[in-house]
């Protein structure tokens, strides 16, 4: 029988996956407008929009990156390995991901002196196809081999890990 989402750490983690993706299609949809919008005054409320996705950027998914890294995978780890395999690219992925951020938040913050939208569209754009595949990465890789390894007893240690990561 499957565990719900409030007691397997393994269901929760999907379940961000889904907002994840919802945000990820928000920024999609901005980034195609900011490049065919007509007037300046419309594309600089486009990229005010950009804020509420960086803000989910440094918080919501900050943590859900934490979770995996402090909970889940020290624990996969013992099965799996944690210095190379899946593992390590997923580490590589988040951090790479934590890298496009701070670049595109750079170039937003630079927007009204600069006016170079084409590098927040250029930069946007590869955050969030590097984001995609990597969660699509995890759910059809990873989850998988820690539903199918990890105890009940380990299960829910990563859930209460999971628990006190802010
Ligand atoms: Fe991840
Ligand atoms: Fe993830």
């Amino acid at each position: 029988m499957d565990m719900d989402a409030s007691l397997d750490p393994i269901a929760a983690l999907r379940s961000e996956h889904e907002a994840v993706r919802a945000v990820l299609s928000n920024l999609e949809g901005y980034l195609n407008k900011i490049n065919f919008v007509s007037s300046g005054g419309l594309r600089n409320n486009l990229i005010n929009q950009l804020n509420e996705i960086t803000s989910f950027m440094d918080k919501d998914l900050e943590t859900h990156f934490k979770k995996e890294e402090e909970a889940l995978f020290p624990v996969l780890g013992n099965y799996i390995g944690i210095e190379t395999g899946p593992i390590h690219v997923m580490l590589i992925e988040h951090k790479h991901s934590r890298e496009l951020s701070a670049e595109f938040k750079a170039k937003i913050n630079n927007y009204p002196a600069a006016g170079d939208f084409k590098s927040i569209i250029e930069i946007g754009g590869s955050f969030g196809r590097l984001l995609s595949e990597h969660i699509e990465k995890e759910e059809s890789i990873l989850f998988n081999m820690a539903d199918t390894q990890l105890s009940k007893e380990e299960k829910q240690g990563i859930m209460e890990k999971m628990r006190s990561v802010k």
